[in-house]
């Protein structure tokens, strides 16, 4: 296991308490940035007493930090810091040149914690410098790099997994590295950073109870089953608090951790290394991955797009779990949709699980978009009508109209103000679907609700594909209660 470390980057010693104090129940020790503090209370962190171990940090801006003054004046501070006996470890940079503070430290039974950044990216040999840059074998090498890419993660975990000695403290910094600081355990790093409610003391710190309330990272060992997600943008996603949840109710040692993509090869190279057991898949790459995967369903193919891969054999299998996520909900609260006249907005990834199960159950489809000639492929895969999302469809929409459903992303941030059906009025009878499910109704949905409409939101399918991909994933139903 890894302790979690909180980083504080407030500017009164008494603000630092009050958020220690806060969070003291679930983390295992923090840091106290000197060079956030007001120069009055950088004098005074003598006073700054703690029961919990305390990392004494006071960081230049060529580091990271905030500090710009005099070498000299943050070497006595540090050495202050060192003899006052409230710090268990001091944060010396790897060309910090100070026999002074290394001795006091020695005599004074404070750690040293040696350390290099990278915002630029991995360097070559992360492993090999990372063990070189300790000036003596008592000290705790810790690197921490800018993940920028996927190729990045991929060289990343290759060097981290390459150092099998656990005295290390070691973290990928940025979106893309944001899985480096859950998988502490997993690369052996003896902590990781994490920031108060709300702010990111360094790029990819999240909150302590983000990392044990979805993560469980305080729990996490070695061993654990590891699944992911992949997507790009993947951060907003809600789907690690589903899965994990699910993992935490049946006591699974298993947890779920996303993955910023950007190169499908470079994953899948590092999905193998780092054995996942599976990952889901999210906007963009629902068609793209499908190419490199070793086997897929004959749903995928028929659909073509994969939301879930698994490994079975040694090999990648891709799954789609949507299109039944997306027609359930809407089962069970419309009904049989045989016969019925249904109007489906948009021609991406999701509107083709739409259409697959809206043919299965024996609708009458026309599906508009804002690009005809998307419009028109996927009306000819799915055998429907199509035209193109704009006024001159109304009458079209009007015979096609018992269900109208929205599979854009429109009306979801960035997008809120925009309802794509803006120029059709509702008469009541219709029944909306809008598989967004934040904001909880898009414009959307609120255009048909105030004449009267019933309406259904995307909660139910996030949950219903979630829960199929769970059993896929574990094996195990999804713990409802
Ligand atoms: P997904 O896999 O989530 O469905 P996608 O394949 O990128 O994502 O498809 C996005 C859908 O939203 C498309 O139908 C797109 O219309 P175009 O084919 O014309 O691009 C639609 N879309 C995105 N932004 C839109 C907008 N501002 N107005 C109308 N439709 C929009």
């Amino acid at each position: 296991m890894s302790k979690l470390c909180l980083t504080l980057t407030e500017k009164t010693l008494k603000d630092c308490n009050n958020i220690l104090k806060t969070n003291i129940h679930e983390i295992d020790l923090i840091e106290l940035r000197v060079d956030f503090l007001n120069s009055n209370e950088q004098k005074n962190i003598k006073y700054f007493n703690t029961n919990i171990p305390v990392i004494l940090t006071f960081r230049k801006v060529v580091d990271g930090g905030l500090y710009e003054g005099e070498e000299k004046y943050r070497k006595e501070i540090l050495l202050e810091g060192i003899k006052c006996g409230n710090f268990d470890f001091v944060d010396l940079e790897e060309d910090l040149i100070a026999p002074k503070l290394e001795s006091a430290a020695k005599e004074h039974n404070v750690k040293i914690i040696r350390s290099f950044h990278d915002f630029n990216g991995v360097p070559q040999n992360l492993g090999k410098k990372l063990l070189k840059i300790r000036r003596n074998l008592d000290e705790i090498p810790k690197a921490a790099v800018m993940i920028n890419n996927t190729k990045d993660l991929l060289v990343f975990y290759k060097e981290a997994l390459s150092i099998k000695d656990d005295n290390k403290i070691l973290l990928g910094m940025g979106t893309f590295g944001f899985n480096t600081r859950i998988l502490a355990a997993k690369i052996g790093s003896y902590l990781t950073f994490c920031s108060k409610e709300g702010v990111s003391a360094a790029p990819g710190h999240v909150s302590p109870s983000i990392l044990n309330g979805i993560y469980r990272f305080r729990e996490i060992k070695k061993d654990w089953l590891l699944i992911g997600i992949i997507g790009n943008p993947v951060m907003h996603t809600m789907s690690p608090g589903l899965h994990n949840d699910g993992y935490s109710k049946l006591g699974l040692d298993a947890v779920y951790i996303p993955f910023e993509t950007d190169d499908l090869q470079s994953f899948l190279e590092l999905a193998n290394l780092l054995e996942l057991k599976g990952f889901s898949v999210t906007v963009p790459f629902k068609n793209d991955i499908i190419p490199l995967l070793d086997n897929v369903t004959n749903g995928v193919k028929e659909i073509g797009a994969c939301n879930t891969v698994i490994k079975i054999d040694k090999m990648w299998v891709g799954e789609n779990t949507d299109s039944l996520g997306f027609i359930n909900p809407l089962l069970e609260k419309y009904g049989t949709l045989k016969e019925k006249k249904v109007t489906v907005i948009g021609a991406g990834g999701a509107a083709k699980s739409a259409l697959y199960e809206l043919k299965k159950e024996g609708a009458k489809v026309l599906l508009l978009n804002r690009t005809m000639s998307k419009a028109e492929e996927l009306s000819k895969q799915f055998n429907t009508l199509f035209a193109k999302l704009d006024i001159n469809s109304i009458n079209k929409i009007k015979e096609f109209s018992d269900v109208v459903i929205q599979t854009t992303n429109v009306g979801m941030h960035p997008l809120e103000n925009i309802n794509p059906l803006d120029f059709f009025n509702f008469t009541g009878k219709e029944f909306l679907y809008d598989i967004i499910y934040t904001p909880k109704e898009t414009l959307f949905l609120k255009s048909g609700v105030v004449n009267g409409c019933k309406t259904l939101n995307g909660w139910q399918m996030l949950l219903e594909q979630g829960y199929r991909q769970f059993k896929l994933f574990t094996g195990y139903e999804y713990p409802m209660e």
